[in-house]
């Protein structure tokens, strides 16, 4: 298999190739990832309440995510693979977000860094990128700013917001982003974006019109019970599937039904009757 560089992203990119890509948190989802021939993974900060069970993604520290990054890191091997930087990581300094970017690539074992803002973070991405690490934007709802902003919305719905989106999508850009995720704008801000830019916009509730789609992994393989977004699509039930097995393991060892005896050992011949003497 051909491993998913930069120069592949901006060719699929030129040639209209849809990018796939999906989050994973640890090593079982990172090899789903690599043998599914996903483009991109993506490390999110959505691991502070998928796997973590924090109620906000605020909640994850660096070093949380670059547990989860080593990780993923050891599976993944042909899509490309990009970290979150965390809440609080970009936000000190020019120097602090460098040095933490550089951890998420060092000890993280990350390709690229992802970070969410407008226009207040291209001159991180600038800094970011000139010294040699890969940055991939994020605008439109931002789940870091939650609070600031008073919950999830869909961003960019007047035309003053959409012109905001586009004026920081092209900053961005200029900046030195290889790509930009999308959230939760409307369909035809999005199709503007990606047609204005010349690099990849990777689209989670943006329409059909983005250069790629993203979606949580937990959200896309059922594994989550918590609120279903509009833009998800649940492309296998593995929370059910779970569920069954677990009632199926309790009933199964309730009954004395399990463990059968094909999964106990013998001792070997005579040592039992010798034991027993
Ligand atoms: O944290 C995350 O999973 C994300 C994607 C939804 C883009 O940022
Ligand atoms: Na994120």
């Amino acid at each position: 298999k051909k491993k998913v560089t930069l120069a592949r992203l901006a060719e699929m990119r030129r040639r209209n190739l849809p990018i796939s890509v999906l989050t994973a948190y640890d090593y079982p989802t990172g090899q789903r990832c690599e043998l599914g021939n996903v483009d991109i993974c993506l490390v999110g900060d959505s691991v502070a309440q998928v796997c973590l069970g924090y109620d906000k993604t605020t909640s994850l520290t660096l070093d949380e995510m670059l547990h989860h990054c080593r990780a993923v890191a050891r599976a993944c091997k042909t899509p490309h693979l990009v970290a979150d930087m965390p809440f609080g990581t970009y936000h000190v300094s020019v120097a602090d977000a460098i040095r933490n970017a550089v951890r998420l690539i060092q000890e993280g074992n990350a390709e690229s860094v992802k970070l969410e803002g407008g226009m207040d973070v291209v001159p991180i991405v600038k800094a970011l990128t000139t010294a040699g690490i890969p940055v991939m934007a994020h605008i439109g709802l931002m789940p870091q700013r939650a609070a600031a902003l008073s919950g999830y919305r869909v961003q960019g719905r007047d035309a003053q917001g959409a012109l905001l989106l586009l004026h920081a999508a092209k900053a961005l850009q200029d900046a030195g982003a290889y790509g930009m995720v999308l959230e939760a704008i409307p369909h035809k801000l999005a199709s503007l974006i990606t047609d204005t830019l010349s690099i990849p916009t990777i689209g989670i509730g943006a329409g059909k019109g983005c250069s790629g789609q993203v979606l949580v992994w937990d959200d896309a393989m059922g594994n989550w019970t918590g609120h279903k977004a509009k833009f998800v699509r649940r492309f296998a039930n593995l929370g059910e599937v779970a569920a069954q097995g677990v009632n199926d393991y309790v009933s199964a060892v309730q009954s004395r039904e399990f463990p059968a005896e094909e999964h106990t050992y013998d001792m070997h011949t005579g040592e039992w009757e010798k034991l027993c003497s």
